[in-house]
């Protein structure tokens, strides 16, 4: 559901609605992390490669601390403005509108800024006083700063991958944030993750896990990127729909991967080695 500024997705309620917990699969650590930050009332920053679980992790921590989750996509547009809020024109009065980041602060709610180093460093500088003990959010334009209600955590996630140093977040906001790395699930909680999210069975599950090791074992041979989980589900969500594990893969995992001929026909081989016999 788009927000009134076309950029935000917004969780209702959580928690004791009786609202069924969105599926996260551990992977280490990170509930035990992400918990006990959230408690301390520290920040927290999620790194990882494109499609390895940072967001579901997220709506499933959001879930079973019983906050409502306002998650914000973040690009090189991104204003202030834009996190905060505005005065708009409604009828021939100018009214003030929170941003989903006020919203968050207001309502107690975990504001998560999605690859927030897409975002500028002078959009940025206003989660400062926010990250750290202070856990305030200055209002400019309206003279005021909000003490952060009971309940508010700030959840930042970028893809280490991605950054020109340019880009890099900076260090007086990274030290104000604890930090939970993530990277794909070993093979067997892969398997099981493939096989829940796509709804296929576990040898389906096993042969897509398994072509997808293979493409991360090609040190990124002309990758940018390595086939993540997100793909592999993708894959088998297209062989429910009758698709050969050669199709699904090319058109799920292959083709999404790469646009270079070369490299392309070298996945191609592998899906030829991995995945030739047709679906089920
Ligand atoms: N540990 C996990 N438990 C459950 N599902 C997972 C897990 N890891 C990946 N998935 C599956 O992979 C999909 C992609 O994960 P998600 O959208 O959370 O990735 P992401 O890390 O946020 O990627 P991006 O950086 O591109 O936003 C999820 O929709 C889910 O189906
Ligand atoms: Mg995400």
């Amino acid at each position: 559901m788009a927000g009134e500024l076309g950029l935000v997705a917004r969780n209702g309620a959580h928690g004791p609605s009786g609202e069924e917990s969105p599926y996260y699969a551990p992977v280490g650590n990170e509930e035990a992390v992400f918990t006990a930050a959230y408690r301390q009332g520290l920040s927290v920053v999620l790194k990882g490669p494109t499609g390895c679980g940072k967001t579901r992790f997220v709506e499933a921590m959001a879930h079973r601390l019983g906050r409502p989750l306002i998650t914000v996509a973040c690009h090189d547009d991104l204003t202030t403005a834009d996190l905060v809020g505005r005065y708009l024109l409604q009828g021939d009065e100018t009214v003030w509108v929170d941003g989903p980041l006020t919203r968050a602060v207001r309502e107690g709610a975990i504001c998560y800024l999605d690859e927030v180093v897409e975002a500028r460093q002078d959009t940025t500088v206003v989660l400062h006083p926010l990250a750290d003990h202070r856990r305030q959010l200055p209002i400019e334009r309206l003279g005021v700063t909000l003490d952060a209600a009971p309940g508010f955590g700030l959840v930042v996630s970028y893809n280490p991958g991605y950054q020109s140093v340019l880009k890099d977040l900076k260090d007086s906001t990274r030290q104000r944030m604890v930090a939970i790395e993530f990277g794909f699930p070993a093979p067997e909680l892969e398997e099981q993750i493939v096989a829940h999210e796509a709804g296929v069975d576990a040898d389906t599950a096993a042969e897509l896990v398994r072509f997808g090791q293979a493409i991360r074992r090609l040190e990124t041979g002309g990758l940018r990127e390595v086939a993540s989980t997100r793909v592999l589900v993708a894959a088998g969500r297209l062989t429910v729909e009758g698709l050969t594990m050669r199709e699904a893969a090319t058109a799920a995992i292959a083709g999404p991967l790469t646009d270079d001929a070369v490299v392309s026909r070298g996945l191609a081989e592998m899906i030829d080695v991995y995945l030739a016999a047709p679906a089920g």
